[in-house]
This record gives C-alpha cells, sequence and structure tokens, in this order.
C-alpha cells in the first residue's frame, strides 16, 4: 500500500473519531443521553407541566404578566401563533427572555421547540 493511501485511511479515521466525540458532547449538552423525548412531544404529556413550572406563577391568574395567560391550550397556542412563545424561549432578538426568572433545561426548550414546530398538538 502506497504512503499516501496509509494518510488518507489514517486521517479517515481520525474524522470519524473526532466526530464520535462531537456527537456525543452534543448529546451530553442537549440531553439526548438523558432521555430527552422530543420526538412525540403535546401540550398535555410535555408542554402543560413545563408552564406550569416555569411560568405560570407569572402568567395566570386575574393579572397576568403582561397580560398574557398562559393557564391553558388556546391561551398558550395564541403565542405559539403569533411567535412570541419560541421568541421569548428561545431568546430571539426583539422578544422579552422567559423565563424572567428560573430558566429552562436545554431539553425543555428542545421539546418546546419541536412542539411548536409540529404545530403544537394538543
Ligand atoms: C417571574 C415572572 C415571569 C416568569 C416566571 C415568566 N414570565 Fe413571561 N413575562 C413576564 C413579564 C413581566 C413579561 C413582560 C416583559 C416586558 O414586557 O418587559 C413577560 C412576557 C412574556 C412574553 C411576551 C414576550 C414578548 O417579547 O412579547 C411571553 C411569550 C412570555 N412571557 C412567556 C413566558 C413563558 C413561556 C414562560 C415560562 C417558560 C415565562 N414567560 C415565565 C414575567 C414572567
Amino acid at each position: 500500500m502506497k504512503n499516501t493511501s496509509k494518510i488518507l485511511i489514517l486521517s479517515g479515521l481520525l474524522a470519524m473519531a473526532g466526530a464520535q466525540f462531537a456527537c456525543e458532547r452534543e448529546a451530553v449538552v442537549y440531553g439526548t443521553f438523558t432521555g430527552c423525548d422530543t420526538a412525540s412531544v403535546t401540550y398535555t404529556s410535555s408542554i402543560s407541566p413545563i408552564i406550569d413550572q416555569s411560568c405560570i406563577s407569572c402568567h395566570a391568574a386575574a393579572e397576568p404578566s403582561s397580560g398574557i395567560s398562559l393557564s391553558n391550550y388556546a391561551q398558550v397556542k395564541t403565542y405559539v401563533d403569533n411567535g412570541k412563545l419560541l421568541g421569548a424561549v428561545l431568546h430571539q432578538s426583539g422578544y422579552q427572555p422567559m423565563p424572567q426568572t428560573g430558566t429552562l433545561t436545554n431539553c425543555e426548550i428542545k421539546k418546546i421547540r419541536n412542539w411548536v414546530n409540529l404545530g403544537a398538538p394538543q
């Protein structure tokens, strides 16, 4: 075998090993190793519990923050449709970053993003 072929094979193997490490790191960062199921997200199973825990303290009751109530599907869907939910949760420019206090985990953020991308199934 020519030396150049050996070098090619070797660098190929190194590249694969590198990709493997990158994947693992991403999986840890985004929580896939801890069973972050973002594929079958629905409002009832995945989103409502996140909102109850991280948003409802401010966005419910008689005088919700900014007049934004997130206590049921229809209310949340309003902010899905006008883009404010994702804008706020993904900290996009032009939106108020949410939650205002506390944080969402990467897995929770991924769930919300995928849920919106799936058309916000109930
Ligand atoms: C500690 C109270 C608090 C918590 C917790 C909180 N919010 Fe808010 N939220 C506010 C306030 C106050 C505003 C209005 C901010 C402003 O206009 O300066 C707001 C604004 C918003 C807006 C409008 C953003 C925009 O740019 O128009 C959305 C959407 C929103 N919140 C969603 C959420 C979601 C989703 C969560 C949970 C992940 C959450 N909020 C958690 C207090 C809170």
